[in-house]
């Protein structure tokens, strides 16, 4: 060690030079099926990851994980956000601690109008936005407040699922699969909030399909191959390397 390095204080410096999520080497579990075989990456605090791959690549798994769902069940690795460990959290208190999932299938609950659906997630505690800052956010949710939420079209439900994490603690947005379904204008709708959220400081992790869309939006990128990480790098490398491109996103 020479004389600059023993000078260091490594508490200054790893706090000036620390991610806000750090995924290290995470392996987990459905069962006996080992789908996560040690995935890490780093995302500085309010970037956007674009989390990539084929079909059953682990994307998904890897959120879940993340968010500390039982199912998969991580069996070794750390997760550190914002300087405290997530890895041992249930995912309620995963949830309190300001990670959000968006699942695919967005999870309105039936039978609740769209401000139900809102006011019930700032039920839980360290809640966030209030509702006239969520509908001047979200003005097609304004407009139907009162109609019940699983009769919303695919991309109102998707809007409401996200206003729904906003309504809660939001440190780590993480969404799964936001585009699917959805028409290109309401892509361009979803977009422009997912870049109004960015602006507010909040990381996020996007796992899409529309790796063009999802490459467009992110910072950073991480392409998953098995469960394991394949590339690791910027949003602009994966759009520039065609080989990497057509490998593993088919684009
Ligand atoms: N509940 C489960 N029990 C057992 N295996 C599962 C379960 N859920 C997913 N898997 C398996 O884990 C692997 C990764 O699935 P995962 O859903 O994480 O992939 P993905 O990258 O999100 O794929 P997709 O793009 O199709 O959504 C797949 O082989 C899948 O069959
Ligand atoms: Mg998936």
């Amino acid at each position: 060690m020479n004389a600059v390095s023993t000078n260091m204080q490594p508490e200054t410096v790893a706090a000036a030079g620390s991610p806000f999520l750090s995924v290290q080497d995470i392996h987990s579990y459905y069962g006996e099926s080992y789908i996560v075989q040690g995935v890490s990456f780093d995302i500085p605090h309010g970037e956007i990851l674009a989390l990539l791959g084929r079909n059953g690549a682990g994307k998904s798994s890897t959120l879940r994980t993340i968010a500390r769902l039982d199912n998969p069940s991580l069996q070794q690795g750390e997760i550190w956000l914002d300087g405290e460990p997530i890895h041992k959290l249930k995912s309620f208190e995963a949830a309190r601690a300001g990670i959000q999932l968006v699942p695919e299938d967005r999870r309105i609950i039936q039978g609740l109008s769209v401000e139900e659906n809102l006011t019930l997630a700032q039920v839980a505690p360290g809640s966030g936005w209030e509702l006239d800052r969520i509908y001047g956010h979200f003005p097609r949710l304004a407009e139907r407040r009162k109609q019940e939420g699983t009769t919303l079209s695919g991309g109102e439900q998707q809007m409401l699922a996200i206003a729904r994490a906003l309504a809660r603690n939001l440190k780590l947005l993480l969404l799964d699969e936001p585009y699917e379904g959805l028409a290109p204008v309401i892509v361009q709708e979803i977009e422009t909030i997912l870049h109004e959220i960015k602006e507010l400081g909040i990381t996020t992790i996007i796992v899409e399909q529309n790796a063009v869309a999802a490459l467009k939006l992110a910072d950073r990128a991480v392409i998953l191959d098995t469960g394991e990480v394949a590339f690791s790098g910027t949003a602009r490398e994966v759009l520039d390397n065609a080989d990497l491109r057509h490998e593993y996103l088919a684009i």
